[in-house]
């Protein structure tokens, strides 16, 4: 084990039931000695973590709740009072990806749902643990945004302003603590995780392409720790990524319009919500 910053210290982190979540808990814990508490809903996955980690696994713990309720957050501070732990870590990765579809396919109440666990639950969990936070020689907070940040695409409206809304968050954030707290933003493209469940899984095609352009879970993981490590303020990864990031910022309107055209020319079934007419 290296000598690191992050080394030993107490990190809270959400949606670390599966995915990249998961993976960066894991590393945190057995590269880094941490002491994690991990945030999802699922106690069955939770278990598995646990199961998983063996010998480290005293050194994880978990707290069940939706972290798109402001007051669950609320409730888990008064958790950590009680049992005078004290974090120095946040990293808001828990999140949706809303199936791909049109902006008016969507009900109001779903795109509500949406924002409240991609961005709101950012918002609830840093106002609620900033002041603890800062109680820490070197407080941290790091949110999992999106490669849908850098550039908005058809069929990704939802997605895409939670998204947004998290990185401009953040950004003002990085700004305001800036040298009292880290804050870093994480812009993963395409990764093999369980995210694409509410996608068209009947449209083997689609799934192929998905599949072709995704980085690793464990290769994501790894790209997220060092910028973790390195206390990057913005770190974009994989080949997707690195494209939206290049096209969102040469070309912000023709951009959408050269990738509408190349999802049309593909005919995959999962873009036909958005441009079959
Ligand atoms: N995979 C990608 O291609 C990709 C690309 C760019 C950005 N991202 C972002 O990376 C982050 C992690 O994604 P992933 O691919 O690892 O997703 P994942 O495999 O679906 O895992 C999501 C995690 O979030 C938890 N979660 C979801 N909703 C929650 C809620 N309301 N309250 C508490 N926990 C909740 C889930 O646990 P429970 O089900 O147990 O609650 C799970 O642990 C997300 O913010 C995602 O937007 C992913």
């Amino acid at each position: 084990m290296g000598k690191d910053w992050m080394d030993n210290k107490t990190v809270i982190i959400t949606g670390a039931s599966g995915g990249m979540g998961k993976g960066v808990a894991e590393k945190l814990i057995k590269e880094h000695g941490c002491t994690v508490i991990g945030i999802a809903r699922s106690e069955e996955k939770m278990k598995k973590v646990v199961e998983e980690l063996g010998e480290y696994a005293d050194k994880f713990s978990y707290q069940l709740f939706d972290v798109a309720v402001e007051q669950n957050w609320i409730d888990f501070v008064g958790y950590l009072n009680e049992n005078n732990i004290k974090p120095d870590v946040l990293i808001n990765n828990a999140g949706i990806l809303p199936k791909f579809d049109r902006f008016q396919n969507y009900t109001v109440e779903y795109i509500k749902k949406a924002m409240d666990i991609n961005f709101y639950s950012a918002v609830y969990s840093i106002h609620a643990l900033l002041p603890i936070l800062l109680e820490s020689d070197s407080p941290a907070i790091i949110n999992i945004d999106s490669s849908a940040a850098l550039m908005t695409l058809a069929g990704t409206s939802v997605y895409s302003a939670s998204k947004a809304a998290l990185k401009s968050l953040s950004e003002a954030l990085r700004e305001e603590l800036r040298g009292k707290c880290y804050v870093g933003i994480v812009c993963p493209g395409f990764t093999k995780t369980d995210i694409f469940r509410d996608q068209d899984s009947a449209d083997a095609k689609a799934q192929k392409m998905l599949n072709m352009v995704s980085t690793s879970c464990d290769r994501m993981v790894k790209m997220i720790m060092n910028d973790i490590q390195t206390k990057k303020p913005l770190g974009v990864h994989g080949f997707d990524a690195a494209f939206m990031n290049y096209f969102g910022r040469i070309m912000p309107v023709q951009g959408g319009r050269l990738f509408s055209a190349v999802m049309k020319m593909s005919k995959l079934p999962l873009f036909d919500a958005v441009f079959k007419d």
